[in-house]
């Protein structure tokens, strides 16, 4: 099969080497310098109307997309008219994560446990309802923010402060919900609609500091599979997952492409955090090595609404990823420092999420630059495998959490 992966980051990578390894020709745009090595990479098309015209020329049988950018532009609903199978939402059905207000409100309308919230799209009640809370005060910004939407207020103050940051852009809105208390999880649903396979759960570290401390991040590092109960996995799929794909097609957008629920596992059981549309990064760089069966074939049976579940299969081992950050980052991070990569390392690999090529040496050009995935047999194993090939990588300033898993380990 021809693949036509659209994004650039780590994410993008791990999909690209997972249709490779089923033996797929893969094109990528816009594609980075790690992605080049292992995929025709086509220079970067503009907008929704032009990818799916590039999909269209170069003859693709199905595209995948990963960024959730892409979807609320309708890349996917570009591409169906075209007759081309893309695997991912309808620009209506990532409304799902890109409107963080209707997405609570579709949880309350589904009975799909989440937190208590509320909605505002004026500052001065905003403000008015932060008054009156407790902390700590869950804000966020109901726009897409690539995972940095989102701020844990321990004072009112604080929670203020976010309210009147989000509320500097034109037609904002924001959210204001419970803290939860609990274990965090990610899990990923390949879904046609109406069926679906789940991937491993896993666990994301948000914030840029250890301990889970600092600002928050598109994500420092994953370890997987993260231990969920039997009673829990039941509950997330029968309350969460199950009901989520009931209510989408019963509002007459169904969802394909990966459900991605971020969820807290709550004293009171699993609850939803919030919903994305797309693979989690760098959860895709954590689960999808992991994957033994045929990505490129899932999506296009989920694009044709045809998926089988059965077929769907992950290895048993572990996983996990170490993110290498700019010096800078979240706030400001610093571009162009010249980065060197060592020699292939066996259960180890580099995913590029933030390179350039400038003048033939290899440079950062973004927040997140490098997620190194090692995988084993146990996650301890994971984890020294990653850490060992992070160790050998030449990254100056690069920011890296020294411990990933440790809420597990
Ligand atoms: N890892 C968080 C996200 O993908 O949004």
């Amino acid at each position: 099969m021809k693949v036509l992966v659209i994004g650039s980051g780590g994410r993008e990578h791990a999909i690209v080497d997972a249709c490779v390894r089923a033996g797929h020709e893969v094109l990528c745009t816009p594609g980075n310098p790690g992605i080049a090595e292992q995929a025709r990479v086509l220079a970067s098309a503009q907008d929704a109307l032009a990818l799916a015209e590039l999909a269209a020329q170069e003859g693709a049988d199905v595209v995948i997309v990963g960024p959730e950018a892409y979807l609320a532009a309708g890349v996917v609903d570009e591409c169906e008219r075209r007759g081309i199978p893309a695997f991912g939402p309808s620009q209506a059905a990532s409304r799902l994560e890109g409107d963080k207000a209707w997405s609570k409100a579709f949880m309350v309308r589904h009975g799909i446990p989440t937190a208590q919230h509320q909605s505002f799209a004026d500052l001065g009640a905003a403000l008015t309802h932060a008054a009156t809370r407790t902390p700590p005060i869950v804000v966020k910004d109901a726009g897409l923010k690539a995972g940095k939407g989102v701020t844990i207020a321990h004072t009112v103050a604080e929670a203020e402060a976010a309210l009147r940051d989000i509320f500097t852009q034109a037609g904002a809105q924001a959210v204001i919900e419970d803290f939860m208390t609990g274990q965090e999880v990610s899990i990923l649903a390949l879904t046609d609609g109406e069926r679906y396979a789940l991937t491993p759960p896993s666990q994301d570290h948000k914030t840029i500091h250890e301990g889970d401390t600092g600002p928050m991040t598109g994500g420092m590092g994953v370890i997987c599979p993260f231990p969920v109960t039997p009673e829990q996995m039941e509950v997330i799929r029968r309350d969460i997952v199950e009901k989520t794909l009931a209510g989408m097609r019963a509002e007459g957008t169904p969802f394909r492409g990966v459900l991605y629920a971020g969820l807290m596992l709550t004293p009171q059981g699993p609850k939803v955090v919030e919903f994305n549309a797309r693979f989690g990064d760098p959860e895709a760089e954590a689960v999808l090595p992991l994957l033994e069966s045929d990505l490129a074939r899932h999506a296009l049976d989920a694009a044709q609404g045809q998926l089988d579940p059965e077929s769907v299969r992950f290895g048993g081992g572990a996983s996990a990823v170490v993110i290498l950050a700019a010096p800078g980052y979240p706030a400001e991070p610093q571009k162009g420092i010249p980065l060197t990569l060592p020699e292939p390392q066996e259960g180890a690999k580099v995913f590029h999420a933030g390179t350039a090529q400038k003048g033939g040496q290899l440079v950062s050009s973004g927040g997140r630059v490098l997620a190194v995935t090692g995988f084993g047999d146990t996650r301890e194993q994971a984890l020294t495998r990653a850490y060992a090939l992070a160790e050998r990588i030449g990254f100056e300033g690069a920011q890296l959490r020294r411990d990933i898993g440790f809420r597990i380990r």
